[in-house]
């Protein structure tokens, strides 16, 4: 029975229920010694004194550093990419300037963290501050036309504006987006150890342990091979441990110095400040379409903040490139605004959640305006083109998605008009978005090893961030090997293993999982070959596709001869057999077709019509991803991302005081996620097919597309429940009443 397609339960879950499972702050490192970080409290200006002394004399303290006594560190390579993965390219306590509230100015090193914490706040600084600048409208009219790094940062296809100009329907609207942060459970933490030799692990928060082994490499001047990252759990990481951050290079440099390996934690505080969050946007749509609701035009456009020193695009208008056809064109643009903040990052899922919120909820204006249902209305737009590079889709089921989801749903019974339906005093809303989620590729290698046992070791320098990963390698690894689960082990998340991709953008199956099957299927062919070649080989004679592996036997049916790995290698007299995988795809923009992951999403909610209150009361997801490889993690997954737009909908928003530019959250009760009691039963449904194009596992893109217009459905259920539409997320109590 194969492994691939069952539900298995995650590997390390016993681990993790128990407390057996170590995060990083939870290994102990001898000899270690606690950092604290001293930050800024004006968002523009610079230091014009920083008076350590007391802090140098208090108990514990072993060093106080500032721009003064750090290290000089080299220059951050390019802006912004994934394969240079600074989280900002300004490098901290290396000048006297600030440009964002919360910035480093200074690290005290102690004997324990209480005591490091303690001195930091004997720290007195004296500040020459500027007036920042923040984002809102006064800085938005100084948006200016940033350069690309990721996709082009302007599109055109046909011409969108005569299409607009053209059609009998038009909509054109503006929406917007709050600020948001990552607040992952665990926060950051560094913990940096030099050896005699000069190497340093890094024992790291981190999603992407190749990408900050290079980084750290350039920045410090220390060649890669020195460098070992290690990153084997994470309590959280949602896109903000996906590049390096300022206490990753502090950490190293102070343990450098110091000659003790340095713990590096930062404080919830420092979460909003030091370590990215998602911009805000303020998008317009330009919607033109026939009577009949068939799209003529579309025009989208997003301006979004980023910081004074780095161009970091969220690609909001993105989305809007491939999802829909519109016969005469469709544009897209995007601005950002320099503002004083830390730069912003990627957050679960960047661009394409901001995205279509605006874009999904045009078209349900568009419905509206024009009378189509908008399950219709969208069926009614679907294409099987990607109308930004004209090539054809590897596979679309949106059909299904939509079909399936709205049958799932009960979509039938809905009647269409605003305030129509009721329960009791609640008013009832039902809403639904589609979406389209980008497939990425990346190379990734991985190692394979049969045991003398046996068994299986599975190796990559891959991580699991919570999502599963362990699990899903282990059976990717069993079935090309013939072998139960469970006789598989899995190793990730060390820079010593094989290099891999970073665990984002929702790419690890398809790309890392690709290198397990290639390795495992390498290891399989390698044994296959003992058993056929040398002396006394056992299907001596017999073709390497008569030999098939199951239950951990090569077998040769045709002459009813069978052979364990166990026996194969003890025959041979190897203790173990070693195999590579090494998975190379070409740039998903070079290949014949676009390939995206697709999904429908409905959403029911009940307002209460005299508080304003918006309760989520039912959601179905239908999902193409491809093929599923566990439906038990994915399922988990799709849960997690929708509760994920849950909050992005209704709860969170970081607010930046105008006159101190700072962002005001500092911990948890200001900013507010969705918790149990927000959530109702959540449905999910998988409606994707193998796709030979994503990957050879025929898996595409799952975690992220989850998250993906969760906020446009329910902002659609609010319109249809209250007859307001509110155009600008979190959907809040005052939007409503
Ligand atoms: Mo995800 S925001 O690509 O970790």
């Amino acid at each position: 029975m194969s492994a691939i397609g069952r539900p298995i339960s995650r590997l390390d879950g016993r681990l993790k229920v128990t407390g057996g499972a170590r995060y990083t702050a939870d290994i102990p490192v001898d000899g270690a010694i606690h950092g604290a970080i001293v930050h800024s409290t004006i968002a523009n200006g610079r230091t014009v004194s920083i008076d350590t002394s007391a802090a140098e004399q208090a108990p514990g303290v072993l060093a106080v550093f500032t721009h003064r006594n750090m290290p000089r560190m080299n220059p951050a390579p390019l802006p912004w990419r994934h394969l240079h993965p600074q989280g900002q390219s300004y490098l901290t306590l290396q000048d006297d300037k600030i440009h964002y509230a919360g910035q480093p100015i200074a690290l005290v090193v102690a004997a324990t963290l209480d005591q490091a914490r303690h001195a930091g706040t004997l720290i007195n600084v004296e500040y020459e501050a500027e007036r920042p600048v923040v984002f809102g409208p006064h800085s938005t009219k100084d948006a200016v036309d940033p350069p690309q790094f990721l996709w082009p940062v302007a599109s055109s296809v046909g011409d969108a504006d005569r299409g607009i100009a053209e059609g009998a329907v038009k909509i054109e609207q503006t929406y917007a987006t709050s600020d948001r942060h990552h607040n992952q459970m665990e926060p950051h933490v560094t913990t940096a150890i030099w050896d005699a030799d000069g190497n340093l692990t890094l024992d790291e928060t981190a999603q992407h342990i190749f990408g900050t082994r290079e980084l750290v490499s350039i920045v410090l001047g220390v060649p890669p091979a020195k460098i070992n990252v290690v990153s084997e759990f994470l309590g959280g990481g949602f896109g903000g441990k996906a590049y390096v951050w300022q206490h990753t290079l502090l950490a190293a440099l102070a343990a450098k110095v110091l000659n003790r390996p340095v713990r590096l934690q930062l404080t919830r505080a420092q979460m909003y400040s030091m370590v990215g969050h998602q911009p805000a946007t303020i998008q317009t749509i330009a919607l033109g379409a026939g009577s009949d609701g068939k799209l003529t035009g579309i025009r989208h456009e997003s301006t979004s903040p980023t910081s004074v020193f780095d161009n970091y695009i969220e690609y909001a208008a993105n989305c809007t490139r491939s999802l829909w056809g519109a016969s005469v064109g469709i544009k897209t643009n995007h601005k950002t605004v320099r503002v004083n903040r830390g730069t912003p990052t990627v957050m679960r899922p960047p661009h394409e959640a901001l995205g279509h919120f605006a874009l999904e909820s045009a078209m349900d204006e568009l419905a509206y305006a024009t009378g189509v249902d908008p399950v219709a209305l969208r069926l009614l737009n679907d294409t099987e083109i990607d109308p930004h590079s004209g090539r054809p889709f590897s596979t679309r089921a949106m059909r299904a998605c939509l079909t399936a989801g709205a049958a799932r749903f009960g979509w039938d019974n809905r009647t269409s008009e605003p305030r129509s339906m009721r329960d009791g005093r609640y008013l009832i809303g039902q809403g639904v978005a589609g979406a389209i989620y980008t497939h990425w590729r990346w190379p990734a290698k991985a190692r394979v090893t049969l045991n003398r046992d046996g068994s299986a070791l599975v190796e990559a320098g891959m991580h699991d961030l919570g999502t599963g990963t362990y699990t899903v390698m282990q059976q990717v690894a069993a079935d090309a090997l013939g072998l139960p689960p469970e006789k598989v082990a899995v190793r990730l998340g060390d820079t010593r293993l094989p290099p891999s991709h970073g665990a984002i953008g929702s790419s690890t199956m398809a790309n890392a999982g690709a290198s397990v099957l290639l390795a495992a299927k390498a290891a399989r062919d390698k044994a296959i070959l003992l058993a056929l070649t040398g002396p006394d080989a056992p299907f001596a004679g017999a073709a390497v596709e008569d030999v098939v592996v199951t239950d951990g036997r090569l077998v040769l049916a045709r002459k009813n001869l069978h052979i364990t790995y166990a026996e194969l290698l003890a025959r041979h007299e190897l203790s173990t057999l070693v195999a590579d995988g090494d998975y190379d795809p070409i740039a998903e923009a070079d290949g014949p077709k676009a390939i995206f992951s697709f999904s429908a999403v409905f959403a029911e909610v009940r307002v209460d019509p005299d508080l304003g209150l918006v309760r989520l009361s039912r959601f179905v997801g239908a999902y193409d991803a491809g093929r599923i490889i566990n439906p038990k993690t994915a399922r988990s997954q799709a849960i997690g991302g929708i509760i994920w737009g849950v909050g992005q909908a209704l709860l969170e928003q970081s607010e930046t005081d105008p006159v101190m530019g700072r962002f005001l959250n500092r911990n948890y009760s200001g900013y507010l996620v969705p918790t149990n009691a927000d959530i109702p039963k959540l449905d999910v449904l998988f409606c994707g097919e193998f796709d030979e194009e994503a990957s050879p596992l025929g898996a595409k893109g799952m975690g992220e597309l989850t998250a993906v217009s969760v906020a446009p459905a329910i902002a659609n259920a609010v319109y249809h429940a209250t007859g307001k539409r509110v155009r600008e997320l979190p959907i809040t109590v005052e939007k409503i009443l």
